[in-house]
């Protein structure tokens, strides 16, 4: 392959040539456009999990992994958790700009009204077995919703995408607080219309009918910044799952229960909770260098959770904010978490250890989050409800862009490694035709 001009590469191939566009992305991301590939050459691209394939163009999210950047809608994400609130960016993504004084309170206000379980639905949490994962009930009941709002479909979601997305924005923080209140067996508490989009989770997660929750504006913020951290992230895992099932033209909630499901994976969202379950290991057994040898031992399935990721080569921005911000809400509050001492402990090692170096491997999200959210209250077992909740902005944003642009239905290609009919000869012969 040669660059036969700026905007041209020209690929050679048994005596084929396909001349291949180049295209650069408004932050000067380079690709080479194959759509021409297949059609002149019968060559197709292998990139198992494309590690190196650019699925779309996309206008949302900005991530330069190897400078530690990550930008909503190009506005630096250091900027937005200290000037805007979770609702602010949540319409950035889905509207592209953020949204000016009415078109703020008009959001909110949509939010608000549809905040409300259907009560038809509320009864669904009664017959979820005690232990049922929050996740897993989650995405059953995201999906449940196209069967009370079934006609979400292509047509008449340009007619009310803002209706949707509010009403998936806000309900899913109700379904949330409903399953965790099933869970512990206490009355589930309504939304209410006097409180913010975070304070008004919190309280429906911790009030009670004997016990008034107390919300602190210091919480209220906390929450808003973890919720703000995890908004988008161009094309991860759940948001690419998002972008496949919409493809097909898939009712949105369905389509939003399929992203729910796959940032439950521990390698992607459940990576949250799995940092706490680690970090509790490793307190309870002493030696942090024990676990970063299990991590380096290619024959140990153990992983360093929290650490390392597909495009950051660098410290995740959101780790670092999330870090500062750890230690500070936890000084402000007198809150103490052994936990806390643990991660910094592991973190230091591992940032010192050439395997780690050598791979580019530093916290991620995950890291220190789930402290946060201790802090908080939040049960662990919740961790990924809680990134569930505030990555809704970023999937409706991509499925919105995706139907509103010329996507065909993703179907990839493959190479075929199996039998060849010369291996399968015979095997069919003992067989009585079913068919005439
Ligand atoms: C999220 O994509 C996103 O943007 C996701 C996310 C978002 O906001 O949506 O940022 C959220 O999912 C964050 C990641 C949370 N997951 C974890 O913390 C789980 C632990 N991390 C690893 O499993 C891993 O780092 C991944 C899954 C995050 C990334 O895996 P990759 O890109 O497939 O990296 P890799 O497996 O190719 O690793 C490269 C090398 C390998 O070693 P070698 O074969 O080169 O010798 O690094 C090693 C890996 O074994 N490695 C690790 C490691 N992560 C990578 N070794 C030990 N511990 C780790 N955590």
């Amino acid at each position: 392959m040669k660059q036969e001009s700026p905007g041209y590469v020209v690929l050679e191939v048994e005596g084929k040539s396909v001349r291949l566009p180049v295209v650069v992305g408004s932050e000067g991301e380079k690709g080479i456009d194959i759509g021409a590939l297949r059609r002149e050459t019968g060559y197709v691209t292998l990139d198992p999990s494309f590690m190196n394939t650019a699925a779309c163009y996309s206008s949302i999210t900005f991530i330069d992994g190897e400078k530690g950047i990550l930008r909503y809608r190009g506005i630096p994400i250091e900027e937005l958790v200290r000037k805007t609130m979770f609702v602010e960016v949540a319409y950035l993504l889905v509207h592209g700009e953020l949204p000016n004084e009415e078109q703020r309170r008009n959001f909110s206000a949509m939010l608000n009204i549809n905040s409300m379980l259907h009560e038809d639905m509320r009864h669904f949490f009664d017959h979820f077995p005690r232990g049922a994962h929050p996740m897993h009930i989650l995405s059953t009941m995201i999906n449940a919703l196209a069967a009370f709002y079934p006609n979400v479909d292509l047509k008449s979601l340009s007619e009310d995408i803002d209706q949707s997305t509010a009403r998936l924005i806000s309900i899913v923080r109700t379904m949330a607080a409903f399953a965790y209140k099933k869970s512990i067996g206490e009355p589930v508490v309504y939304p209410r219309h006097d409180l913010s989009y975070c304070a008004n989770f919190l309280n429906m997660m911790f009030d009670s009918p004997v016990k008034p929750y107390q919300i602190h504006p210091d919480a209220v913020r906390i929450l808003n910044m973890l919720f703000i951290l995890h908004a988008d992230h161009e094309q991860n895992c759940s948001t690419t799952a998002v972008r496949t099932i919409g493809s097909a033209q898939v009712n949105l909630y369905a389509t939003i229960s399929a992203g729910i499901s796959a940032l439950s994976g521990p390698l992607h969202g459940g990576a949250n909770q799995a940092v706490i379950e680690m970090l509790k290991m490793i307190q309870q057994d002493g030696n942090v260098k024990k676990f970063l040898d299990m991590a380096k031992d290619k024959n140990n399935p153990f992983r360093l959770m929290g650490f390392g990721h597909r495009v950051y080569k660098t410290y995740d921005p959101r780790a670092a904010i999330i870090k500062r911000e750890c230690h500070a809400y936890l000084e402000r509050t007198h809150y103490s978490d052994p936990l806390l001492d643990v991660a910094r402990e592991v973190e230091e090692a591992a940032l010192n250890d050439p395997y780690f170096i050598e791979r580019n491997l530093y916290p991620n999200v995950d890291f220190y989050t789930g402290i946060l959210y201790r802090a908080l209250g939040i049960p662990e077992n919740m961790f990924t409800v809680m990134f569930a909740l505030a990555r809704l902005p970023g999937w409706i944003a991509h499925w919105k862009e995706m139907i509103g642009s010329d996507t065909k239905i993703v179907r990839p290609r493959q190479i075929y490694i199996g039998k060849t009919p010369v291996e399968t000869v015979g095997v069919m012969e003992n067989r009585e035709p079913l068919l005439q």
